[in-house]
């Protein structure tokens, strides 16, 4: 077996995307540190479970910290045998972001991230990889969305994740820290959140208990599989020299409305969908659409996950661990 001794930290390692990212890393024998506070957004049950084949891997150290509360010393001395950051910590979900709840929003997407940027600089990074969000964007007219249009974020998370693009862009410029920006647009799969719509709509499904949509079903979304997702974030650390500064699209580029999303999961687990519409929800976008040709071009990347089969994979999954009582 090839050894590589390349060594990755990722941030939000128990989270949805973060723990994907580090299974794919270990399986091709990467060394990984991953950083994860367990903030309880949702249940600390499911990050476990997410974490479980990577606790048995001897390349996979945990380190369990808030990055937001950590002092860069300490940040830098972890940092200091890295050679990419692949940083997924933050507070995700869009309707949430309002309110009282902002200040979790500011903690772990803006604060945590500048201090890792702090001791990113002190370091030897070779890519410092930023999961950033469609949410940038905006409720925009003009589609497909290019990463040069104007942005005008529609929600307070979306706005704290341009806040933290703007900063790794300020470390990139001043100090030279080679950094990618990733905009994903809506991840689906196993180990989604299950404050998504897909994990919500499938479990009330399977359950034959009425899913509830906000708003009329026509908003579109460009849902991207999870496995898509990962392998544009793998590639941005291989192909590091042509991605210094860059922001890029990692979409699916084929949105669909969230009727017929919800339609698709009805058939595949076979019910009729029952279905309660309630108001629109405040920061929700009209639609979103990728271009990606830019990750086509810099990533020698494209998306392979047909909807109907990601879904089911995201099916299978929710059968196992509604079976397990994890949720
Ligand atoms: P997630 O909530 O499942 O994972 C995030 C993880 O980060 C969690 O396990 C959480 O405990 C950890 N975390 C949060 N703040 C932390 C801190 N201060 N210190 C250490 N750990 C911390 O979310 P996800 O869906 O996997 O999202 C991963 C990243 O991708 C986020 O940056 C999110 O904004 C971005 N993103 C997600 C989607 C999506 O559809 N899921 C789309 C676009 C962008
Ligand atoms: C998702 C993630 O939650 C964000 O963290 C991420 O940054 C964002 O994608 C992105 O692309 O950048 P969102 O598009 O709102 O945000 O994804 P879902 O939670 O899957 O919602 C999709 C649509 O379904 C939204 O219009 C939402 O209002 C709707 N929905 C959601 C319902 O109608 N019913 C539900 O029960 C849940």
């Amino acid at each position: 077996m090839k050894i590589i001794k390349t060594k990755v930290l990722v941030t939000g390692c128990a989270g949805f995307i973060g723990s994907k990212v580090t299974d794919t890393l270990l399986f091709k024998n990467f060394n990984v540190i991953g950083i994860d506070s367990f903030i309880p957004y949702y249940s600390i049950k499911i990050k476990q479970h997410n974490l479980k084949s990577a606790l048995k891997n001897e390349k996979f150290k945990l380190i369990r910290m808030d990055l937001s509360e950590v002092s860069i010393h300490e940040l830098h001395n972890i940092l200091k045998n890295i050679d990419y950051v692949i940083h997924e910590a933050a507070q995700p979900g869009v309707r949430d972001s309002w309110g009282i709840k902002f200040d979790a929003y500011v903690k772990h997407n803006i604060l945590a991230t500048q201090k890792l940027l702090e001791a990113a600089i002190r370091s030897d990074i070779k890519n410092f990889i930023y999961a950033s969000s469609s949410s940038v964007y905006g409720n925009l007219k003009t589609m497909p969305l290019r990463e040069d249009t104007i942005l005008n974020p529609y929600s307070p998370y979306g706005i704290t994740k341009l806040a933290a693009e703007n900063l790794c862009k300020a470390y990139h410029e001043n100090y030279g820290l080679p950094v990618t920006i990733l905009r994903y647009f809506t991840v689906y799969g196993p180990r989604q959140r299950p404050d998504m719509a897909f994990y919500r709509f499938i479990k009330s499904m399977l359950k034959r208990d009425p899913v509830t949509i906000y708003g009329d079903g026509f908003q579109r979304r460009d849902f991207t599989y999870i496995d898509d997702i990962v392998n544009a974030t793998l590639n941005a650390m291989k192909c590091e020299s042509r991605l210094n500064g860059e922001v890029i699209n990692i979409g699916s580029s084929k949105p669909i409305k969230l009727i017929e999303a919800v339609n698709l999961i009805a058939d595949i687990i076979g019910v009729e969908p029952k279905i309660i519409f309630n108001e629109e929800m405040r920061g929700d976008v009209k639609i979103t659409y990728a271009d990606i040709s830019k990750a086509k071009k810099l990533l020698n990347w494209r998306p392979k996950t047909k909807l109907r089969e990601g879904l089911e994979r995201e099916i299978k999954w929710i059968k196992e661990i509604m079976n397990l009582g994890i949720f």
